[in-house]
């Protein structure tokens, strides 16, 4: 792919009203959420869950791309088209998770570097020949006493700029994220500086490393208080300070922002990204819109349960979200919208 055709993909993954669907779930974390509906992690029960994600009708209104995991971009929708052809068929764009997970930081208790750059560029190869067109790979970084470490903060902005530049290399779009964990009793005024300090080490090392920023999307956490901490911010609090962290360290020519959800409900990631886009309409230099994990799937995975009798009000619960937070990317949700009904 050349490098208009990448810039105009990521364009694509932050258009106007819609946003990424993260599916990418490791089979360790599907588990994990098949477990909570009581539903076993078997390959096939990952393949029916997805197949009802991925066939919900109307869905490219919403959603721009979704995020596969290696095992979900082999498989295929019960009628045998292979998802990545159904989710073409609904204007989505494929995307892949190309980290093999976070693993303990050599010397940095409590710490992780996200692993994966080894055979990364054959594995692009063959993710672009089955039809992906963007990847992702997470870096987390954990909130506590000491840390941070300078360590942690290099070593993950290291691999997110390898893991960028080999993806365009190789003509995939990075979505390169950061995620700054929620979890701890630590202040919004924490998060806040740990944000700017990891993503201005992350575009330092993209720099380092010829990341063109037009081809790449960043998938940031918000800046929010710590789940414990007893002073829990409100909506314009982590709206502002969220942009205003982001004017301080991404550079404007980033072809757009998708947030990750990161354990908030799933209304407060709605009202937070709408208050983002209402308080910066035309003040910011990119797109600001969503790359939801569990904030888009969690209503859907409760009402499906596994059952195909389920499978329209699984779906119906996906496009509802898909919709609030397609809203939310305009700065035109509110509360009410809850409760209105997708028109027929
Ligand atoms: P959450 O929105 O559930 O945080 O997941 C997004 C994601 O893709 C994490 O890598």
């Amino acid at each position: 792919m050349s490098t208009r055709d990448l810039a105009a993909v990521a364009q694509a993954m932050v258009a106007p009203g819609k946003g990424i669907l993260a599916a990418d779930e490791s089979t360790g974390t599907i588990e994990k959420r098949l477990a909570s509906i009581k539903v076993e992690c078997t390959e096939a029960n990952r393949r029916a869950y997805r197949d009802m994600l991925f066939s919900a009708r109307g869905l490219g209104q919403f959603v721009s791309g979704v995020i596969l995991y290696d095992e979900t971009i082999r498989q295929k929708a019960a009628d045998g088209t292979p998802f990545v052809d159904l989710l073409a068929k609904n204007g989505i764009l494929p995307g892949i998770k190309v980290d093999t997970g976070a693993k303990d930081l050599a010397q940095c208790p409590e710490e992780k570097v996200t692993e994966g750059l080894d055979n990364l560029a054959k594995r692009c190869a063959e993710y672009v020949k089955l039809g992906a067109k963007f990847a992702k790979w997470r870096a987390v970084i954990t909130i506590g006493a000491d840390i941070p470490s300078s360590t942690c903060i290099a070593a993950n902005a290291h691999a997110l700029a390898r893991y960028a530049a080999i993806c365009q290399q190789a003509g995939l779009v990075p979505i390169v994220e950061p995620e700054v964990l929620m979890d701890g009793g630590h202040t919004i005024e924490r998060c806040e500086q740990v944000t700017e300090w990891a993503l201005n080490a992350v575009y330092e090392a993209l720099y380092m490393n010829r990341v063109s920023l037009e081809d790449s999307v960043l998938k940031p956490s918000m800046v929010i208080s710590g789940k414990d901490c007893p002073r829990q911010a409100g909506v314009e609090e982590v709206a502002e300070r969220t942009v205003r962290t982001l004017k301080r360290t991404v550079p404007a020519a980033v072809a757009g922002i998708a947030f990750l959800s990161g354990g908030q409900s799933d209304e407060a990631a709605t009202a937070h990204l709408n208050a983002m886009n209402r308080m910066s309409a035309g003040r910011v230099p990119w797109p600001l819109s969503f790359s939801y994990g569990r904030a888009l799937q969690h209503a859907s995975l409760n009402a499906w349960r596994g059952a195909a009798a389920n499978v329209a009000a699984a779906q119906a619960a996906l496009l509802h979200r898909a919709r609030m937070n397609g809203l939310a990317t305009l700065g035109r949700y509110s509360a009410d919208l809850e409760k209105q009904p997708l028109a027929a």
